[in-house]
């Protein structure tokens, strides 16, 4: 009998679920632990340190739950220790990569929306290098992923201009998943298109799995799943640690752009 698949997906909090859903689209067949560290969220303004020690903790509890594999849905998380992280465990760790190339490829003049850390990070920075033909604007929204997660889960209020930068932008990066609840809006405050890399860590998961030989054929098959499917995979999904429910909540919602 074919073994079952499981898959770790991390965030500091919400901003994971949208990853989530892209890699569940994917995947349907493989069962899904989200554990998102709401009590601990955001990250953002926290020190290397501090994210390292919290993201270790969260994967050595996936690793107890038996994933074959983790992945890191958090840029802020990945800009920080997803090196590390491989080291340190023996399944492989799929981390984010803001969607700059694709952004640069379309755009000329491109604004990056991240995290105060992954803003500074230098895998940003390598990304960004990698497309000079576009000229990239990077921007730590320091308060705005800690806003979003107030907001879907406790109702708070978000004026959105007090956290953007003004300015005329052909294309926007969000550099930060948290960002992904705000795509429509972003994208209208600008009159931009807005690029984030979610997708694209879905298919580097499917890519992963099947080179290691984890995966299945099945993987690619089912990208549109009809109603009745995406209800019977949605209860694939597990959700682990202490604010599990709440993320569960919101995954269900109609919050989530299912
Ligand atoms: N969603 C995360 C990211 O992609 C973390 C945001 C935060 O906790 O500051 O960076």
């Amino acid at each position: 009998m074919k073994k079952e698949v499981k898959i770790g997906v991390f965030d500091s909090g919400i901003g994971g679920l949208t990853v989530l859903h892209e890699c569940v689209k994917r995947a349907p067949h493989d069962s899904f632990y989200y554990y998102g560290d709401n009590a601990n969220a955001p990250y953002g303004g926290k020190s290397r340190e501090e994210i390292t020690g919290l993201v270790f903790h969260a994967l050595t509890k996936l690793q107890r739950l038996g994933i074959d594999a983790a992945v890191l849905a958090c840029n802020t998380a990945t800009a920080v220790c997803a090196e590390e992280m491989r080291s340190k465990f023996p399944f492989p760790v799929i981390g984010m990569e803001p969607a700059v190339k694709p952004a640069g490829e379309r755009c000329e003049n491109v604004l990056v929306l991240a995290t105060p850390r992954t803003a500074e990070s230098e895998r940003l920075q390598t990304l960004i290098a990698h497309s000079p033909n576009c000229r990239f604007t990077v921007y730590p929204a320091a308060g705005l992923a800690g806003a979003i997660e107030k907001k879907f889960l406790f109702g708070e209020r978000l004026t959105l201009s007090d956290h953007l930068p003004e300015g005329t932008f052909d294309g926007v990066v969000l550099g930060c998943t948290h960002y992904s609840y705000l795509k429509g809006e972003i994208s209208k405050f600008y009159g931009a298109p807005v690029f984030d890399g979610n997708e694209g860590t879905a298919r580097r998961l499917i890519s992963v799995l099947s080179m290691r030989g984890i995966g299945t054929a099945d993987h690619q098959k089912t990208q549109d799943l009809d109603d009745g499917l995406k209800k019977k995979h949605k209860n694939r999904v597990h959700f682990v640690g202490k604010n599990g429910k709440m993320n569960e909540i919101l995954y269900k919602s109609e919050q989530m752009f299912l």
